[in-house]
């Protein structure tokens, strides 16, 4: 595996072994131990969205590993390809850094740069996709529920980047993945499709949040409005009326049925504040597993 661009073009067997060296990273990490693997390497992080998590995970992982972080926030870079072509952009990075980290609007830009760059390439969030996440919260629901097969994760949202990786991450670790979203906001059916190619029957859509939560026992949420869409954001709040994660729906999920977010969160909309602090909330473990597993990819895709 040269880069990490998509949930979708990971096998089974490489996305188990990402999830077998988190483990064993975090457990040396929580031990006090050190594994520099990266000494004298260095990471550019490109980064077209603002961030808070994906960008200081990133940096203190590579830190950790003995290396050093570059980051050029938006303003250094603007849109990748406006001043000069992500195909340049990414033979000169190559040629001064081990790995690239980039935060992008357009998914294309990602395989642009993963084309053109010798060296791996990691999507830290596109408008379709944002594979480290859903890699964090694999980690994270094995944690905190054991195995992974036959477990039931329900999606209440919008049918967005996080969505689409975790349909995919389902259908990879054998779990069943429902999306509930309101018309007009849902994954598409391509989506749908490939995840059931993957695992037959393992995700599907509705428009109904109680259905979805029903016999779950992971209930995700992320926020209505993703970056790039703030001006949409006064109809998002008025079309997903009825899809927040509250008390209320809560109560029909599985009793003791996990909370997750991949945040930053916006209590009120999608998730309420008693959800969120309740006592199934896992959203900061979720948070700090994306340490743990970048630490995994970084030296997964470092040292070769
Ligand atoms: N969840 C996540 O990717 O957060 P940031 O946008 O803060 O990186
Ligand atoms: N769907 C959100 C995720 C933020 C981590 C966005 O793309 O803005």
């Amino acid at each position: 595996m040269k880069s990490f661009l998509s949930i979708q073009d990971c096998t089974s067997g490489e996305l188990k072994e990402l999830l077998t060296l988190s483990r064993d990273l975090k457990a040396l990490y929580k031990s006090g131990k050190r594994d520099t693997c990266l000494p004298g390497k260095v990471l550019a992080m490109l980064f077209e969205k603002t961030s808070l998590r994906t960008r200081v995970s990133f940096q203190v992982a590579m830190a950790d590993l003995g290396g050093t972080a570059i980051y050029l926030k938006p303003e250094d870079i603007g849109i990748i390809g406006k001043r000069e072509p992500a195909k340049d952009m990414a033979r000169v990075f190559a040629r001064y850094v081990d790995c690239i980290v980039a935060r992008t609007f357009s998914h294309e830009t990602i395989l642009e740069l993963d084309k053109w760059s010798h060296e791996p390439i990691i999507n830290a969030l596109s408008d379709w996709s944002h594979p480290c996440q859903a890699m964090a919260d694999i980690l994270t629901i094995r944690e905190h529920c054991g195995d992974l097969t036959g477990l039931k994760l329900a999606y209440i949202g919008d049918g967005n980047n996080v969505a689409r990786s975790l349909a995919f991450a389902g259908a990879k670790f054998n779990m069943q993945f429902v999306c509930a979203s309101p018309t007009g906001y849902e994954l598409e059916a391509e989506t749908l499709a490939a995840a059931n190619q993957i695992l037959p029957d393992c995700a599907s859509q509705t428009h109904d949040p109680v259905e979805a939560v029903t016999g779950a026992q992971v209930v995700y949420t992320d926020t209505w409005t993703s970056m790039g869409q703030e001006a949409e954001k006064t109809q998002r709040i008025a079309d997903f009326k009825g899809f927040s994660v509250d008390e209320t729906l809560m109560q029909k999920a599985s009793k003791n049925a996990k909370i997750m977010h991949c945040l930053p969160a916006y209590r009120g909309y999608e998730i309420s504040d008693g959800v969120m602090e309740s006592k199934n909330s896992i959203v900061f473990d979720q948070a700090e597993n994306r340490l743990h597993f970048q630490r995994a990819l970084l030296k997964y895709l470092i040292v070769k």
